[in-house]
């Protein structure tokens, strides 16, 4: 692997060059000068980034939920090179090869239940995208043609094409774009921290029932849900939740689709999410981790009972994507699944995450922790106002505390997370799976200054 650094006229023309020529996703193109540069990550090695000036990062957030096995693993990049030499491309329309068979075979033998069909996708987007689309199919190849629409959560992310992004309940990446394709109904989340403490455990999940009773339930062809919701700050369900709402769909014949993108592959200690919480969806979404990301790759997994009516006779999925199952995609996959399986990271994280969790929770001394929450290598903290009574920061303040000073200055001490305010503002963690006490030592090690430094700051 080459450690060579680049000269300062290579970095400062890259910098010049990113300026003018990239269009980073969701980035304010316009905050960037020669004052305050774009982060150049150039090398990768284990839970370790390191930018263009050589500086070391310690990557705890995993590219975005993305590098479970960690950077650098050469045996992913042979896996790579083995599969070009032997078949560099073809589509998994009409025609199958090795690899994507092998993998497709593989993931349906992890899944639990009957999710024994697999559908690729080149992503998440396009994971959720072909699980919205198969939902609305199959009821109508079952002569319910009426039931199109999905229900999902306020603040979830699901993606960003038109058809996820009717699922995606955060209202300002909505209301840009609007109006949106039709069908999207929201419903309210688990976020447990802001409810009344004589709340109903299973009321959200109620919620649902509520909102498929005033669709009508024959226009209800799917709910959509993450096992732990990423955004707003890792909102974990409350004991009971997705039973309830699987006896819900049941009752109602609609479809149950879990959005694994993140809490597949590791990150919640199983290799599916919905193992965690012992709920059966009818169709799994996945992506990022399923090759670590070390080449694009989702899948759409499907139960046989939704998938039955499109495997008989002149029936088929009219649906699909150029590199859904792309061969080299396919490989690094199954070397992927090699390695975790090898490594028993699944065992690895249920080991540690009390460790990790401990670490997060012995912040809550400082002022603004109002809230630690997550499953697995996936927490959140929220940050407050004020610990009694759980006041939150008003938009201002919250820009100020995440994009004036925390998102810089952790990045800046060495540690690559995320400060966000899609929901209330939190700083979430998804380190690689390989983590260790070492890391978690140094996380806190930044963790612990910064957000004393911020608390005070927030006070004056
Ligand atoms: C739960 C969930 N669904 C869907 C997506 C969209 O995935 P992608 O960015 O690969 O299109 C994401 C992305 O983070 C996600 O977290």
């Amino acid at each position: 692997m080459s450690t060579v650094i680049p000269s300062k006229s290579t970095v400062d023309n890259l910098q010049e060059q990113a300026r003018r020529h990239l269009w980073m996703h969701f980035s304010r193109m316009g905050g960037y000068s020669d004052e305050h540069e774009i982060p150049i990550i150039s090398r990768g090695e284990g839970a370790y980034v390191y930018d263009a000036h050589g500086k070391k990062y310690l990557d705890g957030l995993s590219g975005l939920f993305c590098v479970n096995a960690g950077h650098g693993r050469t045996e992913l990049a042979e896996a790579a090179a083995r599969q070009y030499e032997e078949l560099d491309f073809f589509v998994i329309w009409s025609y199958a090869h090795p690899r994507a068979i092998e993998l497709a075979t593989k993931i349906a033998s992890m899944t639990p239940g009957d999710l024994n069909r697999v559908f690729f996708t080149s992503g998440g987007g396009e994971a959720v995208e072909s699980a919205l689309k198969l939902a609305r199919n199959y009821h109508r190849m079952r002569g319910n043609g009426q039931k199109a629409k999905h229900i999902a959560r306020e603040v979830a992310y699901h993606g960003t094409t038109l058809g996820a992004l009717s699922a995606t309940g955060v209202t300002n990446l909505r209301s840009q774009f609007e109006p949106l394709a039709p069908g999207g109904c929201h419903v309210p989340n688990t976020n447990i921290y802001r409810w009344p403490e004589e709340r109903e455990p299973i009321w959200a999940a109620d919620a649902i029932e509520e909102r498929i009773l005033f669709e009508g339930p024959e226009t209800v062809s799917a709910v959509i849900l993450e096992p732990v919701q990423n955004a707003g700050g890792c909102f974990v369900p409350p004991d009971g939740y997705f039973q309830r709402v699987r006896e819900i769909c049941d009752k109602y014949d609609v479809l149950l689709i879990s959005d694994e993108v993140i809490c597949a592959w590791g990150r919640l200690g199983h290799y599916f999410g919905c193992e965690r919480f012992g709920y059966q969806p009818d169709i799994i979404t996945s992506a990022k981790a399923l090759t670590s990301s070390y080449v694009p790759m989702g899948a759409m997994i499907a139960s046989d009972k939704v998938a039955e009516p499109f495997m008989e006779g002149e029936a088929s999925f009219a649906h699909g994507f150029t590199f859904a199952g792309h061969p080299v995609a396919a490989a690094v996959a199954l070397a992927n699944i090699e390695i975790f399986e090898r490594e028993d990271l699944c065992g690895h994280v249920l080991e540690k995450e009390g460790e990790f969790r401990g670490m997060l929770e012995s912040l809550r001394d400082i002022p603004i922790v109002g809230d630690v929450r997550g499953a697995g290598y996936f927490q959140a903290i929220e940050l407050v106002k004020d610990q009694e009574t759980k006041q939150s920061f008003n938009k201002e303040e919250s820009e100020k505390l995440l994009r004036g000073f925390l998102s810089g200055e952790l990045y800046e001490r060495g540690l690559i997370c995320r400060a966000d305010d899609r929901g209330d503002p939190v700083i979430q963690f998804s380190p690689p799976l390989i983590c260790d006490t070492e890391q978690f030592e140094e996380m806190h090690d930044v963790l612990r200054p910064v957000l004393t430094e911020a608390a005070a700051m927030m006070r004056n």
